[in-house]
């Protein structure tokens, strides 16, 4: 089956030029100007469109038992939302539980998505446990395409690991070419200020934010990454949401460390004021970190601009806000944290970022889906529109007026975080190796169409 996209412009990280696309069964054979249409099967017209690679979106959470509820989305309503906004590929978390083997979760997370992913995906392992087994269970996971782990310096008593456990995990990574991805925050430390807080009556979601100050993050991701240099391996800073922990990451890129973080259209785009709405309203933006003061969202912008930040993913940890947010009515600390996303990543980064003219349209497509492949072990199969690479493509209507709202967005969770947001541009239609899987707002993959990819582990190459 020969597919030929004609007259759009294709952009990658580096470059915008007008070619057509030319697509055979899954893969992309050609780019170039003014292709042959004769021989293909099927020819989509883009003209005035731009021929994006699929985005990425590094860090979800789909069908995950999480604050005594589980997310809304599982693997299949997860993976169509994120096919009708460009996602094509999503690394999801297997959970580790305390005293079982990282095996048993990986299973337990390819029999959640088996048979219902929509687009393809990988997984990261959060570990919570690891006694000296552990080390080699972690070399098995890489041998499995598990080429990154997530350890939490956050929530004590269930997901938090002590500073030994990461010192140990990023020294095994150091030599198996694994990549450690690091919640950071001072798990200890914000547990004693929430305790202050709820033996103050203190009860409502805007504690959720003023328990857990920016200085905790940065510090956790400074010690993050001092681990990370003591061990020699690199270290990757998950939802980073502070301008204080911007600036540990930029000073240890600045000094030529391997240090890698993200942010999320949340922490690009709201701000701390949507936890004090009236009522529980505010419990809809209960997720960690926090949203933080208006004063950070621009430097993150620029943060993103100049390469101190390298991804933005979504953190898509969806609960719906009647029956799971509600949960913590009278104590925010049994809100189930997490927020929904996975659809709007790359129309409110192209709306607020390239069209406000905070990044260009390369850098876009970088931050989106490029770094991601390239970080997480993808590149250049994904990532990329060239010849030899996935044809996971999404054509991209520039001008697409949208609004963005829970009434017509298509994850299973009843509000949306950016209600409201009027954005331009958006996905016309997107294809998962060489399959269209949406079309002008209509679903046409299927649950099982998504493959699960076997990651490889980068090794020493990280600058
Ligand atoms: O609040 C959040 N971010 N929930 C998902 C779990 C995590 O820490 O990423
Ligand atoms: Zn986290
Ligand atoms: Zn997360």
């Amino acid at each position: 089956m020969k597919t030929l996209i004609r007259g759009g412009a294709v952009v990658t990280a580096e470059s915008t030029i007008p070619a057509d696309v030319l697509i055979e069964n899954e893969t992309i054979r050609d780019v170039a100007p003014d292709l042959p249409a004769n021989t293909a099967d099927r020819v989509i017209e883009a003209a005035g469109m731009l021929l994006l690679p699929g985005g990425i979106d590094v860090h979800t959470h789909l069908d995950m038992p999480f604050g005594g509820t589980t997310s809304s989305d599982d693997f299949e309503t997860g993976t169509r939302a994120a096919a009708f906004g460009g996602t094509t590929t999503l690394i999801d978390f297997a959970i580790q539980a305390k005293g079982t083997k990282m095996r048993d979760a990986l299973d337990m997370w390819w029999k959640k998505a088996d048979g219902k992913a929509c687009i393809d995906y990988g997984l990261h392992l959060i570990v919570t446990d690891l006694p000296e087994a552990g080390l080699e269970d972690m070399d098995s996971m890489v041998g499995e395409g598990v080429a990154s782990f997530k350890l939490f310096m956050a929530y004590p008593g269930v997901l938090m690991v002590d500073d030994a456990t990461i010192f140990k995990a990023m020294s095994r990574t150091a030599k198996n070419g694994a990549l450690v991805c690091m919640h950071a925050e001072n798990g200890g430390v914000i547990d004693v200020i929430v305790q202050r807080a709820l033996a103050e009556g203190k009860t409502a979601p805007i504690y959720h934010a003023l328990t857990r100050p920016a200085t905790a993050e940065a510090e956790a991701v400074n010690r993050a990454i001092a681990m990370a240099e003591m061990a020699g391996a690199p270290v990757y800073i998950v939802h980073l949401s502070s301008e204080d922990a911007l600036n540990k990451v930029r000073e240890a890129r600045d000094r030529g460390l391997p240090a890698f973080a993200e942010t999320c259209p949340q922490y690009l785009l709201l701000s701390v004021d949507e936890l004090a709405r009236p009522g529980f309203e505010g419990a809809k933006y209960v997720f960690t970190p926090p949203l933080r003061e208006k004063s950070h969202l621009p430097k993150l912008w620029d943060g993103l601009k100049h390469d101190h930040l390298q991804v933005v993913s979504t953190d898509h940890c969806p609960f719906c806000f009647d029956d799971q947010k509600a949960l913590g009515r009278d104590d925010f600390t049994k809100i189930p944290n997490g927020g929904p996303g996975i659809e709007n990543r790359l129309q409110l980064i192209y709306h607020h970022g390239v069209n406000q003219g905070k990044i260009s349209l390369n850098r876009f497509v970088e931050v989106i889906s490029t770094s991601p492949a390239r970080i997480f072990g993808l590149y250049p199969k994904k990532g990329l529109i060239a010849p030899g690479s996935d044809a996971d493509i999404v054509i991209w209507d520039p001008n697409a007026e949208h609004t963005i709202s829970a009434k017509t967005h298509h994850m299973r969770v009843d509000y949306s975080m950016f209600e409201g947001f009027q954005v331009t541009g958006n996905a016309r239609t997107v294809l998962l190796r060489g399959n269209v899987i949406v079309d002008k707002g209509s679903f046409q993959g299927r649950p099982g169409g998504g493959r699960y990819l076997r990651r490889a582990a980068r090794g020493g190459a990280w600058q």
